[in-house]
C-alpha cells in the first residue's frame, strides 16, 4: 500500500481499531514483550501476502502465529508431550514453539511456506494480549522491519522502516526485551533450540548446529522447504501434453494463481496449489511465467527451488 500510517493509542478505542483493521486484511504492527511484530490475520492469504510485500522480503519464510492462550495455541499445532510441560505452568515470555500444524484449520499456507509445522507464540506483553482478545483469532506476525534491517523496538523504529507501507501501529512504547524471541523445534520429540532468544534454554538444551544436519523445519533452511513430489516447469507459457498448468494473468492454465495477474492473490494461493497438484498426484507441474518484481520475486524464488534438482534439497 501506499498511504498514511496510522499511530494508534494503547487505550480501548486504539486497540480497538488495530483489530478493526486487521479484520479487514489491513497490516498492523503492535508490541510484544521482545520486539515489534508486523500483524496479519493468519487466516486471510492475501494479508499475509502483504507482509511479505511490505517488508520486501524476497522469500517466503514461515510466520510465527501470535494467539491469545494455550488452547487457541493447540487448535492450530499438535504439541508434543514435551511442549506440553513447557507451557504447562503458563507459557513463559520471549518463546515459540514450533510443533507439527494440525491439517484443516484455517491459516493461510503461506503462514507456514508449505511446511508441515507451524510456529507458535503467545506474547506476554500486555497490550499483545489485549490486541488479540479483541481481535479473537491468529496473528501472523515476523519482526516489524524492512527485509535486513534490525527488529524494532519502539513504534517509531517501525514508522522509520515502514511508514506508508502498513496500516498502522498500535504504540506501547518501547518493549521490554528488545531481543527476538527464542525458537525452539522437537525434531524426535526432543526440544531443540532453533533460534538463541529471551528465553534462557537450559545449556543441556541440543542446539540446531548451523548446518541444520538435514532438518527440513529450521529456521533459515530455506532450501529444503517443501517441494512437490512432482517435477516442476518455469515459464511455461503453454503446457506440454500430460503435464497440470498453473496459470497466471493471461495464461490460463488448468488452475490459475491469479486469472487477474495480480501478485499478491497469486501469493496467497501458490502453496496451495502446489499441494493440490501433489494430491491429485500430478507428476508434471507447469507454471506460467510470473514477473519478477514485488512479490513475484519472492513466488519465483520458491517456485525455482520447486524446480530445482531433488538432491539439493537433502542438504
Ligand atoms: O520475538 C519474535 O520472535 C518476533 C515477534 C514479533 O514475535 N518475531 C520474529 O519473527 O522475530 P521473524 O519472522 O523475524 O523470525 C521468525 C523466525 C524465522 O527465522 C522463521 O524462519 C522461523 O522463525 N520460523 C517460523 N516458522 C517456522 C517453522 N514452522 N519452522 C521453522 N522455523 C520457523
Ligand atoms: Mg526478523
Amino acid at each position: 500500500m501506499d498511504g498514511t500510517t496510522e499511530r494508534l493509542d494503547p487505550d480501548a478505542a486504539g486497540v480497538a481499531r488495530a483489530a478493526d483493521l486487521l479484520r479487514a486484511g489491513r497490516l498492523v504492527a503492535f508490541p510484544t514483550e521482545t520486539v515489534y511484530g508486523l500483524g496479519a490475520d493468519a487466516r486471510q492469504g492475501e494479508a499475509v501476502a502483504a507482509i511479505f510485500e511490505a517488508k520486501g522480503r524476497p522469500r517466503f519464510n514461515p510466520l510465527i502465529v501470535h494467539v491469545p492462550d494455550v488452547r487457541e495455541a493447540e487448535r492450530y499445532g499438535v504439541f508434543p508431550a514435551a511442549a506440553r510441560s513447557l507451557v504447562a505452568g503458563g507459557w513463559p515470555a520471549g518463546l515459540t514453539l514450533v510443533v507439527p500444524l494440525r491439517e484443516g484449520t484455517g491459516l493461510s499456507p503461506l503462514v507456514s511456506a508449505g511446511n508441515p509445522t507451524v510456529a507458535l507464540r503467545l506474547p506476554k506483553a500486555d497490550l499483545a494480549q489485549r490486541l488479540l482478545r479483541n481481535f479473537g483469532g491468529p496473528l501472523a506476525g515476523p519482526s516489524a522491519n524492512p527485509s535486513g534491517r534490525v527488529s524494532p523496538t519502539t513504534a517509531d523504529h517501525v514508522l522509520s522502516g515502514l511508514s506508508g507501507r502498513i496500516a498502522a501501529v498500535l504504540d506501547g512504547g518501547p518493549t521490554e526485551a528488545g531481543l527476538e524471541s527464542t525458537i525452539l523445534g522437537f525434531p524426535d520429540g526432543v526440544p531443540t533450540v532453533y533460534r538463541e532468544g529471551v528465553w534462557q534454554a537450559p545449556a543441556s538444551m541440543p542446539r540446531l548446529t548451523k548446518a541444520g544436519e538435514g532438518r527440513a523445519d529450521a529456521p533459515g533452511q530455506f532450501s529444503s522447504h517443501y517441494a512437490p513430489k512432482g517435477s516442476v516447469r518455469l515459464d511455461a507459457v503453454t503446457a506440454r501434453p500430460g503435464e497440470w498448468h498453473i496459470g497466471f494473468g493471461p495464461v490460463r492454465g488448468d488452475v490459475s494463481l491469479s486469472p487477474a495477474g495480480d501478485l499478491r492473490e497469486a501469493a496467497a494461493a501458490l502453496f496451495s496449489l502446489l499441494h493440490e497438484a501433489d494430491a491429485a498426484g500430478r507428476d508434471r507441474i507447469a507454471v506460467a511465467p510470473i514477473p519478477d518484481r514485488g512479490l513475484g520475486r519472492a513466488i519465483n524464488d520458491r517456485l525455482r527451488r520447486a524446480a530445482a534438482p531433488r538432491q539439493a534439497f537433502r542438504l
